[in-house]
């Protein structure tokens, strides 16, 4: 089965022009949504595997250039032992499907965050899932896992830090280029639009560095409910926002 569904949107959508190149999305909400429902959380999570998969074709679909989707943070290890094995359950399953269908999709699939806390297949997984999507065309998908943002800052300085002593980096080479270089999502240009379902105001460790800019649409639905129109309305009122970098 594919991981994504390949089925084209038709052209009438009626999109804005503006498009951002970069969209982030803080997938929240799956807790509540199978609480309403007196499901158990890991329901709402596996409800929100599938909005993941349908917003990331869409995304793909409709000419994002990046999609960048939190999926576990640092600060998730916390949760009761029950949710997060059935969290790894889920990650896997959704990678052993990328994996039998890489071929026909144009999706390349990054993780960003720190690998070395999951296990030996599911990080082998990753890595298959990585190396055999690297050379696609489309869009770039970074699945953010055992990511938080300040880890990987420290991460970066500890970087630059290492290259100072060993002399491949002066101090007056230090630049905020330089740092971005070395932060998980290097190469990429920062996300534009940073989306929040679920009607929290909060960050939550999120590509702080690199939301410098980013605007920013919170939504009241839940992710599990989260649709294409919802995604619409966000790119709508993305395309409104007056963009001024800190100018005039
Ligand atoms: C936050 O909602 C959501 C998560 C911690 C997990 C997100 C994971 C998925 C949507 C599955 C995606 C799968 C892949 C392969 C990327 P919450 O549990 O904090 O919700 P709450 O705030 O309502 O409790």
């Amino acid at each position: 089965m594919a991981l994504f569904n390949k089925k084209k949107e038709p052209e009438t959508r009626n999109l804005p022009e503006n498009l951002p190149k970069h969209i982030g999305i803080i997938m929240d909400g799956n807790g509540r949504w199978a609480k309403k429902r007196g499901l158990p959380r890991k329901a709402g999570h596996s409800e929100g595997g599938k909005t993941f998969r349908k917003i990331t074709r869409y995304c793909s679909d409709i000419g994002i250039k990046y999609l960048t989707v939190y999926a576990f943070s640092t600060e998730n290890w916390k949760r009761p032992d029950d949710e997060i094995n059935s969290l790894m359950k889920l990650f896997r399953s959704y990678l052993e499907e990328a994996l039998s269908d890489f071929k026909d999709d144009d999706i390349v699939v990054r993780f960003i965050g720190d690998k070395s806390h999951f296990n030996d297949e599911l990080r082998a997984l990753m890595i298959e899932n990585e190396e055999g999507s690297k050379d696609r065309p489309g869009m770039v998908l970074n699945i953010a896992m055992n990511y938080g943002s300040r880890d990987e800052i420290v991460r970066a300085v500890k970087q630059i830090v290492h290259e100072v002593e060993d002399g491949s980096v002066s101090e007056d080479e230090i630049s905020e280029q330089l740092i971005s270089d070395r932060l998980y999502t290097a190469g990429q240009p920062d996300p534009d639009l940073i989306i929040r379902p679920s009607g929290e105001y909060r960050i939550s460790n999120f590509l702080l560095w690199q939301c410098a800019y980013s605007e920013f649409v919170i939504m009241n639905k839940l992710w599990p409910d989260f649709d294409k129109e919802d995604l619409d309305e966000a790119l709508r009122i993305y395309a409104q926002r007056n963009r001024r970098y800190g100018g005039v």
